[in-house]
């Protein structure tokens, strides 16, 4: 897909080799077709083969170029307030189970690596930090469930690794709650703002001119949220992103946010 007007190409995409491959010609006969060229696929392929099985991987673009091209590149199994979450809604096992199966799946990227990938991976603490007071007792909170589930703390690397969660408090930073028009925005800048009263996810271009789009994810309707470093309005909740003007860059999300 050609990069839309405005958007920023990811750094990976940008600088790594990218490897293409002709399309697939005639009949084939496989134990198993895995579609998608992404992190996911590519994992179930290469474990599959591993095993035994001829598999044929389908990609519909070029490999590693959906949401997996453009990530920030940190392998983690703590995920901001994952595990209070699932501990309040689906109890302490539902939350050790995805403890361990996140753990699992850390390592097996680091087995990955050691295998001799060139990445520069490096073991770092992981951070969750509030940025209002009042996020103060939900970080407390995954503080205490992501150390405490039992299962997890048999698991040695997961209990000394959260040992060093920093907690990290910003709440004297008072954030600016100002209602902003669409008008007030920078060159270059992207925000949810204001146009006739309506909020809208606004962008004002090098040249000026402005673009704003609905603020609903038509996926399921999650508030998008402006990438500065690539200029696309992301889903936080399943990873849809789309242009400046709307356009789907990925899914889940089939349709465009409309204007
Ligand atoms: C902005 C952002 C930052 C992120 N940062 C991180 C991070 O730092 N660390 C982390 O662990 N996770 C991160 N994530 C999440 C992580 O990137 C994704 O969970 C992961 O990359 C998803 O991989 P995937 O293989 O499932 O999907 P994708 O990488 O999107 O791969 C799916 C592939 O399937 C292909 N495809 C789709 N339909 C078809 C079809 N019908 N036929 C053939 N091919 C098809 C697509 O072209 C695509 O290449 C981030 C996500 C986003 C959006
Ligand atoms: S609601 Fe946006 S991707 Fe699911």
């Amino acid at each position: 897909m050609a990069t839309p007007a405005g958007m920023r190409r990811s750094l990976w995409l940008e600088t790594a080799p990218s490897p293409s491959f002709a399309a697939l010609e005639g009949d084939g006969r496989f134990d198993v077709a895995v579609i998608g060229g992404g992190i996911t696929g590519m994992t179930t392929a290469l474990l599959l083969a591993r095993e035994g099985r001829s598999v044929c991987l389908l990609e519909q673009g070029a490999i590693g170029t959906g949401t997996t091209g453009h990530t920030t590149a940190k392998v983690t199994s703590q995920h901001q307030i994952t595990y209070s979450r699932i501990r309040t809604t689906h109890g302490k096992e539902a939350a050790a189970t995805y403890g361990q199966a996140m753990e699992a799946a850390k390592e097996r990227v680091a087995t990955f690596v050691d295998e001799g990938i060139e990445c520069d991976f490096r073991r770092r603490p992981a951070d969750v930090y509030a940025s209002r007071p009042g996020e103060r007792k939900l970080i407390e909170k995954e503080a205490v469930s992501s150390t405490r589930i039992k299962p997890l703390a048999e698991a040695p690397r997961f209990a000394v690794e959260n040992s060093r969660v920093g907690i990290r408090f910003v709440g004297d930073r008072v954030f600016s709650l100002k209602r902003r028009n669409i008008e007030d925005l920078a060159a270059g800048e992207g925000a949810i703002v204001y146009r006739d009263g309506r909020k809208v996810a606004g962008y004002r271009d090098d040249d000026g001119t402005l673009h704003a789009v609905s603020t609903r994810c038509t996926h399921l309707g999650c508030q998008v949220a402006w990438n500065a470093a690539e200029r696309t309005w992301d889903c936080p909740c399943h990873g849809s992103r789309f242009s400046v003007d709307g356009e789907i860059l990925n899914g889940p999300a089939t349709r465009p946010l409309p204007p």
